[in-house]
């Protein structure tokens, strides 16, 4: 990666009242016009590509992320359910694992899962702050807000930035020990290279003491799979070309989302979900703000994601090359998803 500020401009957006009454809530972004550089700099290099492709992290502008948020109660969308399920049975089990006085949370998104975890350790009593990070600004608002008035004791900072630049940026550690939690099998949405990356960030972020919470989604058959990001009423396919949306308004597109189609398939080899939106018909599409054409034959795919299904193996071994052992493994009672929590191996 390339064009990293040496010091980050760091823009408080909300600051705590002086007088606070049991509200304490911090926003801070690592954004400004940042994030539309990376973009641009994504389109041009992922557009250009003979087989092209688009980072999934720009599906979330405040749109994607409802449709997102829609995505979680769908029948077929089972990982959902199941995560929750094991947030809800284990969260007091993590609680005393971990004694945190921190839960920093990657890609919180509204955080509708962690409140059962956010329970467990502020009723264990050592929970002091709570750090949700995205790239989506108003859901990081919304959700910062809500929490500190769910959890009068806490105090919640949250921070607007693309977690796979920002990391090293995020605010110290304030108390201790730290619980780092990466949920929603969105380590999944990497490629195994992209996954030990950032996983070694997230490992050199952890101190004797502190765990990693990692939620990932299993490898099971693949009708089940393809059905969960394939669904019958046609959210997936909308969020999929969200991308196209995001696009047209921050890049100056002309993208007709009606010419693309949703297409999810699971590759059996890499293991993992293929999320790829294809041209109904041949087009050329500009983006003014690029000054770039694309061109798309008839039928041509761009891919938009990926999200990887695990073993316990897998995932320990990645665990193990950043340098992170497990602790304790937890399945829901079908074994759909697993929720890992690690800590720095010695
Ligand atoms: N944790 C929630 C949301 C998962 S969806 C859950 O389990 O339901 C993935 C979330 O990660 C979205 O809210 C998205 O905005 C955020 N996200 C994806 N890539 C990101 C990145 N590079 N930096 C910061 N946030 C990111
Ligand atoms: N982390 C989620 C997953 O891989 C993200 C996701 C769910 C997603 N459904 C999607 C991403 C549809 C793109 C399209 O399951």
């Amino acid at each position: 990666m390339t064009g990293e500020p040496r010091s980050m401009q760091r823009r408080t957006i909300r600051s705590p009242p002086s007088s606070a009454e049991g509200q304490c809530v911090r926003i801070d972004s690592l954004l400004e016009d940042d994030e539309q550089r990376s973009l641009a700099r994504d389109a041009l290099e992922g557009l250009r590509r003979p087989r092209k492709q688009m980072p999934s992290k720009h599906f979330y502008d405040s749109r994607g992320s409802a449709l997102f948020d829609q995505i979680c109660e769908l029948p077929e969308y089972y990982p959902t359910r199941a995560e929750r399920e094991i947030l809800s049975t284990h969260a007091v089990e993590i609680a005393k694992l971990t004694h945190a006085a921190e839960l920093v949370e990657l890609g919180a998104g509204t955080a509708a899962k962690t409140r059962a975890l956010l329970r467990a350790l502020d009723d264990q009593g050592a929970l002091r702050r709570y750090v949700p990070i995205d790239v989506t600004s108003a859901v990081v608002e919304d959700c910062a807000v809500a929490l500190s008035s769910e959890f009068p004791r806490l105090t919640v900072h949250g921070v607007i930035c693309d977690f796979e630049r920002h990391l090293r940026h995020l605010p110290a550690s304030g108390s201790k020990p730290r619980l780092l939690a990466l949920l929603g099998g969105t380590i999944g949405n990497f490629t195994p290279a992209g996954r030990v990356r950032l996983l070694r960030e997230i490992s050199a972020m952890l101190a004797p003491g502190d765990h990693l919470l990692l939620g990932t989604d299993l490898v099971k058959d693949p009708c089940v799979l393809e059905a969960a990001y394939n669904d019958s009423a046609g959210v997936t396919a909308e969020f999929n070309r969200n991308l196209l949306h995001v696009m047209n308004s921050a890049l100056d597109g002309n993208f007709d989302p009606a010419s693309f189609d949703h297409v999810a398939v699971f590759d059996e080899q890499e293991e993992w979900i293929e999320m790829r939106l294809r041209s109904k018909r041949k087009q050329t599409v500009s983006l003014g703000a690029l000054e770039l054409s694309v061109h798309f034959e008839e039928g041509e795919e761009m891919r938009t994601e990926i999200s990887a299904k695990f073993t316990r193996r897998r995932v320990e071994s990645e665990l193990e090359s950043a340098g992170l052992a497990i602790v304790r493994w937890f399945t829901d009672g079908e074994g759909m998803f697993a929720l890992t929590l690690a800590r720095p191996a010695t």
